[in-house]
């Protein structure tokens, strides 16, 4: 099996290289994967993605012309993936889960980073600068935290808030047992703190834009770690800049492509939005870090890899991702040979 690798850092090279021997060859490559780039794929059978390698319908063309059959997402979401245009093309797996815990805890780091001023205190203490002023924070015990998702991950989320004493309101379009629900809206409005755990879809895309900033409570807190366009940048900002958003945690970003992964400092950011909101004192940016933790590396690597082998053997695979049925969630359950 020889597999084309998009986008690769040296943190993904040491997952996945204990894997390479005499079967399985791995070529490694720091460029995403786009039209231009697709044709290092060229011998391989398979191509391994990330979150911002594209997956749309010329890529796959391209992909299928130089026989690559399967793409493996290293990762959960699909949104960079034309799933329907891939049916009956080129197979396509991801990791459903790998370590919601990663993902979970960091929105609580990000979270408490903010409420607390750590991210403020760190700098100041590192130049001999002892003063408290303006780092005032609040207890979150007995705070209303609003869960947008209640999957994996807001699950774990959810325990880690009720862990703090936190009051939790939940909004999901597939509501699970034995959490309180209430209307998106509902939510919007009651909520001191914000967490955005749901996929990017149709649906939720721009979830919080102008018009549902402007139900928020006063002072809100929004966390990001799920993907950037759930919420319109522009509108966030507009909104911390009102006073009506108290701070903001981004892990995602809706214009992240180009930007994320990379090391940009000494250059000119030409993202104004980006830029604006990194400036603010009361804005705290990662990029898209909360997936990496030693475990959560090496689960991605394991189930990747573990998809791949499935698929050359000829078996079916509960990750593989398709549109038959219409429906990728109906056809994952019942799936136990390919898909095409
Ligand atoms: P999951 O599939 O277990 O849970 C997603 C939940 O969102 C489900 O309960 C589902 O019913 C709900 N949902 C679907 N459509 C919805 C809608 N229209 N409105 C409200 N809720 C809706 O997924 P998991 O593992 O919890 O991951 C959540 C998201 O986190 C992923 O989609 C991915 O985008 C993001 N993620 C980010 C990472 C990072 O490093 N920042 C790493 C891993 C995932």
């Amino acid at each position: 099996m020889k597999i084309a690798f998009f986008d690769s850092k040296p943190y993904d090279i040491e997952a996945f290289e204990k894997y390479i021997d005499d079967k399985i060859k791995i070529k490694f490559f720091e460029t995403k994967l786009t039209e231009d780039t697709a044709e290092l794929a060229a011998g391989c059978d398979a191509a391994i993605v990330f979150v911002n390698d594209t997956v749309n319908a010329a890529i796959i063309d391209r992909l299928c012309a130089l026989g690559v059959k399967a793409v493996a997402l290293r990762c959960a979401g699909y949104n960079n993936v034309d799933i329907k245009y891939a049916y009956k093309k080129i197979h396509i797996f991801h990791v459903p889960a790998y370590s919601p815990y990663a993902v979970a805890e960091h929105a609580a780091a990000m979270l408490l980073t903010s409420v607390r001023r750590v991210h403020k205190a760190y700098n100041r203490t590192r130049e001999f600068n002892f003063s408290l002023n303006g780092l005032t924070g609040f207890d979150l015990h007995g705070k209303t935290v609003g869960v947008v998702g209640t999957g994996k991950i807001g699950k774990v989320f959810i325990n880690i808030c009720k862990g703090f004493g936190m009051k939790v309101i939940a909004y999901d379009k597939f509501p699970a047992e034995g959490i309180n629900y209430v209307s998106l809206n509902e939510l919007f409005k009651e909520s001191d703190i914000i967490s955005f755990h749901c996929p990017l879809t149709k649906e939720t895309v721009h979830m919080l834009d102008k018009d549902t900033v402007g139900l928020l409570k006063k002072g809100v807190i929004i966390i990001n770690t799920s993907r950037g366009a759930l919420i319109d940048a522009e509108a966030l900002l507009e909104g911390i800049k009102s006073r009506k958003i108290g701070a903001a945690c981004l892990d995602v970003y809706e214009e992240e492509a180009d930007i994320f992964f990379e090391d940009y400092s000494g250059h000119i950011l030409d993202d104004d939005v980006l830029a604006r909101l990194i400036s603010m004192p009361n804005v705290i940016v990662t990029s898209h870090q909360a997936f990496l933790t030693k475990e959560a590396l090496s689960n991605i690597a394991e189930t990747t890899m573990g998809n791949l082998k499935k698929f050359f053997e000829n078996a079916g695979c509960e990750n593989e991702l398709c549109y038959r049925c219409g429906n990728i969630e109906s056809c994952k359950k019942t799936r136990s040979k390919k898909c095409f």
